[in-house]
């Protein structure tokens, strides 16, 4: 009784030391990093596909899910970004005046690991130098796109420091909804030298990316290329806004409304500001205020008081990222014309 005890617990802690022993074979499975890591060029101006190979000590191990942890420099954001994805190809969005750099590990799951997720502890990584071709000082600067009314894009820039005589820029745009890049359609040209983009008619897809690339030639050599990455509903400029009322209330009040520009614009989305000037007999005051309504009243008004007003808007951050303002309105006042100077009696 006693020895076949003994042999049972012997044999039960052999199968347990068997299955320990199984355990840390599976657990110690080196995972090794992915292979092959490679950054292709499309020439969508920063839009990269990133491709990597599964690691060779794994390619004939069909029982171990494959998982894929990317890590990219996203020079936008000035911070890594991490993407976990069971494909071998991911494409981003690069700054192609910055380097590029990418990390790929890989991860193990399933029968192999015991269930648990298992990370490579070394990553391939590529760094990608950009190249620096062009001229030095001849990149464009204050590159800026404005979505008039939502209507048509306007694009501007200014030429750089050491941009040579008879130089000829060149803008270049792609977005996913394009095969290939396209140029600009119109330019807008000041003092002889191109300055800008004129858009009208060109439509842009908005929440996506829309590259641009200002790049040119000049008899000293290819200009230095200014690469810019933006999105079409972050550059909305509502229209001027044409239609302010004022009426006067009773108990002299005195109410001024204004009417949302025709158009596009999501009324809903426009903020206000509102600039009040109050002219009195013992001087003048200025004040502005935001608001989400097209309406503001004053209490009461005297006589002795002229009251003006001029409005802009722009999109709310809740609905967009960021706006421009428009251009502050004509100003309204009440009363109408100062027929008499103000003076107290
Ligand atoms: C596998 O994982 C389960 C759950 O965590 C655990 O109970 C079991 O002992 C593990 N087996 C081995 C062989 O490590
Ligand atoms: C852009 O072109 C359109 C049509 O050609 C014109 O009506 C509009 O005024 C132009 N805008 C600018 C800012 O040049
Ligand atoms: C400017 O960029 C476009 C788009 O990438 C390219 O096709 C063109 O050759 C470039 N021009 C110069 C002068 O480098
Ligand atoms: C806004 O005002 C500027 C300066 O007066 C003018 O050049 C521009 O055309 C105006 N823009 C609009 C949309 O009215």
């Amino acid at each position: 009784m006693a020895s076949y005890s003994w042999l049972s617990h012997h044999a039960a802690l052999m199968l347990l030391l068997i299955n320990w022993r199984e355990g840390m074979h599976c657990i110690e499975l080196s995972v090794d990093p992915p292979g092959d890591l490679a950054v292709l060029d499309p020439g969508h101006l920063g839009y990269l596909e990133i491709t990597w190979s599964p690691p060779a000590s794994l390619i004939n191990r069909a029982e171990c899910p494959k998982l894929y942890q990317l890590e990219y420099f996203n020079t936008y954001e000035n911070s890594w970004t991490v993407i976990r994805t069971v494909r071998r190809t991911y494409t981003a969005q690069f700054d192609l005046m910055k380097d590029v750099r990418v990390r790929v590990y890989t991860l193990l799951s399933g029968p192999c690991t015991n269930g648990t997720l298992v990370k490579s502890t070394s990553y391939i990584e590529l760094v990608q130098k950009s190249p620096s071709t062009g001229l030095v000082g001849t990149a464009v600067k204050d590159f800026v796109c404005v979505f008039h009314n939502m209507e048509y894009v306007t694009c501007n820039w200014g030429g750089g420091p050491k941009m040579p005589a008879n130089s000829q820029q060149t803008l270049y745009f792609w977005h996913k909804e394009l095969g290939q890049t396209q140029e600009c359609p119109k330019y807008t040209i000041s003092n002889g030298v191109r300055s800008g983009c004129n858009f009208t008619g060109t439509f842009f897809p908005d929440f996506t990316d829309i590259n641009f690339c200002v790049n040119g030639s000049s008899p000293e050599g290819p200009l230095k290329p200014t690469y810019i990455s933006l999105q079409i509903q972050n550059q909305v400029m509502p229209a001027t806004t044409q239609k302010l009322h004022l009426q006067t209330g009773p108990n002299a009040q005195l109410e001024v409304h204004w009417e949302r520009p025709a158009g596009r614009v999501p009324g809903n989305c426009l903020e206000w500001e509102v600039k009040h000037n109050q002219e009195r007999p013992d001087g003048k005051t200025s004040t502005q205020q935001i608001t989400k309504k097209t309406i503001l009243t004053l209490p009461s008004v005297h006589d002795k008081q002229r009251n003006c007003f001029r409005v802009r808007s722009r999109l709310h951050k809740y609905c967009v990222q960021r706006s421009f303002w428009s251009n502050w309105s004509h100003e309204i006042c009440h009363p109408a014309t100062t027929t008499r100077p103000l003076k107290s009696d």
